[in-house]
């Protein structure tokens, strides 16, 4: 057959997205150049609600006190807690923390080298076991972040609704024909990351950049940032609560919060259900309040504002009897303790 009359076809997805990384992805991120599960499994986890800006400083840090998986297991979970205040989602940080003891009370410290071993990890999804998996270990298995999910929707013309499982699970498998040989996975696995993360972006995507374009089917239809589709959006709801700051000689009262709950295990200052309840509990107390400007914070389902009351409680006055459980400590223990950041900011604030 003479090379004319061959019918043309364009490389295939993967091979356009490997050449892509190569020339355009990111080569510099602290979590690449490596195949150490452990920093890879820290980085995955960490990405997984947080901007790559913001977690590189959090990472180098973690990493400079948790060299190894064996150190962040012997770890208390407090210092994790810690380390990790003002990333936010901290059941992230607890399950780091559990599944580190797990790698290494029931693995011998060596993190399992599939996918669906990586996937029985406490706190270690679907989509992160098979990054690992890709990134360390050349497994051939998809993964399904929001931003690669944006991707392979908009190239393939997805159009099921990727609120509903069974949708989800249509465009795994559309994934998980894509991908390319073994040594290319690493390539392909942060090319489509990247891709997600630069190119194709959720509401503007740049598709004369894309490599992708050409066949892109979102891209053909000429309102590419109409896919995916995703119908149930979270309704946020609104909570208030109010904060006791309750300060006496150069200390602070903090207590740990519930678990399960929001901010569960780090410190904070104790709530009341309403700046009312507050101002009954501290009426009659020596000394003197202030309400301060209050916080607002938003969490993954709903919005919270926080009332805080700083209470001046005097030194010579005996200490206040029936806070429950709690701890007074200085401002310096409370800045090293695991605390909510907010909370963190507030205390930070304070002159002394
Ligand atoms: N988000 C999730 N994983 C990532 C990675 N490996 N690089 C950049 N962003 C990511």
């Amino acid at each position: 057959m003479s090379r004319a009359s061959a019918p043309h076809r364009a490389p295939d997805i993967a091979t356009r997205v490997v050449a892509w990384q190569r020339h355009h992805g990111r080569h510099d991120l602290p979590w690449q150049g490596t195949r150490d599960p452990f920093r890879v499994w820290l980085s995955e986890v960490m990405l997984q609600q947080t901007q790559v800006a913001t977690v590189r400083s959090y990472y180098a840090r973690f990493l400079q006190r948790f060299p190894d998986v064996r150190a962040l297991a012997a770890a208390p979970l407090d210092e994790v807690l810690a380390l990790w205040s003002g990333l936010g989602y901290y059941s992230r940080a607890r399950n780091l923390h559990r599944c580190a003891q797990v790698v290494v009370a029931e693995h011998g410290g060596a993190f399992p080298a599939t996918r669906d071993g990586l996937a029985q990890l406490p706190g270690i999804g679907e989509s992160t076991a098979a990054a690992i998996a890709a990134f360390c270990f050349d497994e051939r298995v998809a993964i399904l972040d929001g931003n690669v999910k944006r991707v392979l929707a908009r190239a393939l013309g997805f159009e099921g609704d990727l609120a509903s499982a069974v949708e989800q699970r249509r465009l795994w498998d559309r994934a998980q024909a894509l991908l390319p040989p073994a040594p290319q996975m690493v390539a392909y696995t942060q090319g489509l990351m990247d891709l997600g993360a630069s190119v194709c972006s959720a509401r503007r995507p740049d598709c004369e950049r894309c490599p992708l374009a050409a066949d892109c089917v979102a891209h053909a239809s000429g309102s590419p940032e109409r896919l995916p589709l995703k119908s149930r959006r979270l309704k946020r709801g609104q909570r208030r609560h109010a904060l006791l700051w309750l300060r006496r000689g150069g200390r602070v009262w903090l207590v740990q919060r519930p678990a399960p709950g929001v901010w569960a295990g780090l410190w904070s200052l104790p709530q009341y259900e309403s700046s009312e309840a507050l101002a009954a509990a501290v009426a009659g107390w020596p000394g003197q309040g202030e309400w301060l400007p209050e916080l607002q914070h938003a969490l993954t389902h709903f919005d919270w504002t926080l009332a805080p009351l700083q209470w001046q409680w005097p030194a010579r006055a005996a200490a206040p009897a029936a806070l429950g459980d709690g701890r007074w400590v200085t401002r310096d223990e409370a800045l090293a303790l695991g605390l909510a950041a907010p909370i963190r900011r507030l205390l930070e604030s304070a002159a002394d």
